[in-house]
């Protein structure tokens, strides 16, 4: 990034390990056996992945094979009756969504309708309420102090939004960007509390083919940067441009894992997505 805020996660300011801190270990986020069930339906069958600290990791498959529900899972928004999710070590099954943004986790998620009407820019500076430390600091403050800190997040913001092109629009209504701006306002917002790891449910998702260039090249900057992400994407040219490894998800459960290329030349992956269309 381009401040030395996302050093907390592993290491000082420095880039030499925390006193006493054990080596961090080249995974990252870790799921085991997870289940989730609607009723009847078994979303997730047993799914276990692993996500480096370093690269990017996809998650394809059929409709209804559990993409949505793993993303869930891993993001917060849905607790599975059995298995569990560690992140850099400490179980984080059961974390609500705003102390997994403290620990370094964040999820883009579509601007809401409501939203439209505030600028881009305070969409985007909207993301650091979501970290409960802040409010909390405020009470400690006196009002230069929190002027200044609002100062330091507006720059901040700022910021993100010239690195996704979006600086010039800073104080138009969100309302007035296309899709795939959207898509870029979000991947700002995400990257407001500089994550570890940033979850992308679809990111190319109805964006314009030039938008999702650009995208992509966004996305593969944050990567050389060190931010780790963790896509669902049904376009194959974006999964194959972005990532490092994939994971095919198929009845609720790993099918098979490994680089693109090993995944389309897994006839049991072609039979999986035939499959759904019988
Ligand atoms: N909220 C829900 N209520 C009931 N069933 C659900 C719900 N969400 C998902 N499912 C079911 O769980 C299975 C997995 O869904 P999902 O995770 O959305 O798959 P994917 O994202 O891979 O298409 C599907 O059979 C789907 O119908
Ligand atoms: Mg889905």
């Amino acid at each position: 990034m381009t401040d030395t805020a996302r050093s907390p996660h592993a290491a000082t300011a420095s880039g030499l390990p925390l006193a006493g801190a054990p080596a961090p270990s080249a995974t990252l986020l870790e799921a085991r056996d997870l289940v989730v069930r609607f009723g009847g339906v078994v979303a997730l069958n047993g799914a276990s992945l692993t996500i480096p600290r370093q690269g990017i990791t996809g998650i394809v498959g059929p409709n209804g094979a559990g993409k949505s529900t793993l993303f869930d899972v891993l993001a917060g928004v849905r607790r599975p009756s059995a298995g569990a999710v560690h992140f850099n070590g400490r179980d984080i099954t059961g974390a609500a969504l705003h102390r997994r943004a403290h620990l370094g986790i964040a999820r883009s998620f579509q601007i809401a309708r409501e939203l439209d009407g505030l600028s881009v820019l305070e969409n985007v500076l909207l993301a650091s309420l979501d970290h409960p430390g802040d409010k909390l600091w405020r009470v400690f403050l006196t009002p230069w102090q929190v002027k200044r800190e609002e100062d330091r997040l507006i720059e901040r913001a700022l910021g993100l939004l010239d690195r996704v092109k979006l600086r010039r629009l800073a104080d138009e209504p969100a309302g007035v960007l296309s899709g795939g701006q959207k898509k870029l306002l979000e991947l700002a917002r995400a990257l407001m509390l500089d994550p570890a790891l940033v979850l992308l449910d679809e990111p190319a998702a109805g964006v314009n083919p030039l938008l999702i260039d650009e995208l992509c090249a966004f996305i593969l900057t944050l990567k050389a940067e060190g931010t780790a992400f963790a896509i669902v994407e049904h376009n194959m040219d974006v999964v194959a441009a972005l990532c490092d490894r994939v994971y095919v998800l198929a009845d609720g459960a790993v099918l098979t894992t490994g680089t693109f290329d090993e995944i389309v030349a897994d006839a049991r992956v072609m039979d999986a997505y035939l499959g759904q269309q019988a």
